[in-house]
């Protein structure tokens, strides 16, 4: 099959308070865009919000399918990375859409990575106190994690994500062909998180990941498609059964409670894709020294994410900056940190609500020990 037909994909349904959404995933579904978003939202014009690396490419290419199909759409863009995800690109994005003269009657397509997704979600969950927005994600990272749930927000000085709302788009729609663009850095990074749907809830699926990680890492569409389609169902199984956080959705934090401290410490040196490999690695360990997780869990995640990243040592992060991260993240204060533990692979652990209640002591020693001694 050439690259420009398209292929059967896979359409998953996520549920939500006031309804549901759909997720498309199919190669070669951005060129159908405009029909697709004409079909569920009902709005005059569309703002396209990009970061100044998608918007030449991607960004553009939706516009132009849209005006060509006699959309009313603008393109908006910020500069790409992590630091755009402020309030200062939220004010000067809301400020540019009351220029331009968009009203209620708008609808905000975010094009991009997660950066984008979030910030340009979380614009459309304010703007004129909430607009439909449809999430074009262009990453790995966007498409099996951050285009579905419904998080949106910002980044503050207190920390990541710590200003936001929910607000579930009206459509996702992922075309794994984009991810040809995608560097190979943040194909590696983005991938983890696929590795943890795979860890957390089916271990076929895991193995599978396994076998084609060089596939995976090359962005080829006949490993990206199903891989991308399998954890966009297995996340969406779990947003639609716990919309707002209150228990089950804790499991997709597996590797996040060490991995966020990890990625703290190195002052976001590390990816979060590495932080959280080496957070899954140190939480599977730390689990079969609990006894709660089953032995020979750590040395079987290790290999894959091994070579999804290469060799996974934790020796760049001092691991005392990560214990004082620990004590003072705003997630955990007033109570012990939280941790997800493995029962086996492809099981999470119900312990209390989804997770175990672990004494710090017992973390900053699961950081400092790092992976030696394993
Ligand atoms: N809302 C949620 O539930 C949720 C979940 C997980 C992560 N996130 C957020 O997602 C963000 C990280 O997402 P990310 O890793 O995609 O970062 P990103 O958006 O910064 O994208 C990474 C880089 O890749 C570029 N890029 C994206 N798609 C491309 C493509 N197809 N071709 C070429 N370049 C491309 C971007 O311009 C950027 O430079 C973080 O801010 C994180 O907090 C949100
Ligand atoms: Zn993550």
């Amino acid at each position: 099959m050439s690259g420009t037909e398209r292929s059967a994909g896979v359409t998953v349904q996520v549920r939500t308070r006031d309804g549901s959404y759909e997720v498309i995933v199919e190669r070669g579904v951005l060129r159908e865009l405009p029909r697709l978003v004409n079909e569920r939202v009902r709005a005059e014009r569309f703002a396209v919000i990009s970061d100044d690396n998608v918007a030449p490419t991607h960004g553009r290419a939706v516009m132009e399918a849209g005006v060509d199909a006699g959309c009313d759409m603008a393109l908006f863009t910020f500069p790409a990375g992590e630091a755009s995800k402020s309030r200062k690109s939220w004010s000067v994005l809301t400020d540019e859409l009351l220029d331009a003269g968009f009203g209620r009657d708008s609808c905000v397509i975010a094009v991009g990575g997660g950066v984008t997704t979030d910030l340009a979600g979380f614009v459309a969950a304010t703007f004129l106190r909430g607009v439909p927005v449809v999430q074009v994600p262009t990453s790995y990272l966007a498409m099996i994690d951050a285009s579905v749930g419904g998080k949106t927000g910002v980044d503050v000085r207190a920390g990541k994500n710590l200003v936001g709302a929910f607000h579930p788009p009206r459509l996702v729609v992922a075309d794994p062909e984009v991810l040809v663009t995608l560097s190979l850095a943040e194909r590696a990074q983005g991938l983890v998180e696929a590795f943890k749907h795979g860890a957390i809830l089916d271990s076929a699926y895991f193995a599978s990941l396994e076998d084609r990680v060089v596939d995976l890492l090359a962005a080829e569409p006949s490993a990206s498609a199903p891989a991308v389609a399998r954890s966009v169902e297995l996340k969406a199984a779990v947003v639609s059964e716990d919309e707002f956080e209150g228990g089950y959705r804790q499991i997709l934090n597996f590797g996040h409670t060490l991995g966020h401290a990890l990625e703290a410490a190195s002052d976001y040196e590390l990816g979060h894709g590495s932080a959280v490999a080496l957070g899954m690695l140190l939480e599977a360990r730390l689990g079969e020294r609990l006894g709660v997780t089953e032995p020979g869990t750590f040395a079987r995640l290790r290999g894959p994410l091994e070579a999804l990243l290469g060799p996974i040592d934790g020796a760049s992060v001092d691991p005392e900056a990560a214990a004082t991260y620990l004590r003072t993240d705003k997630k955990v204060r007033g109570g012990q940190p939280r941790v997800v533990l493995l029962r086996r692979l492809g099981e999470v652990d119900p312990g209390e609500g989804w997770s175990h209640e672990v004494p710090q002591e017992a973390l900053v020693e699961a950081l400092a020990a790092g992976l030696e001694g394993s």
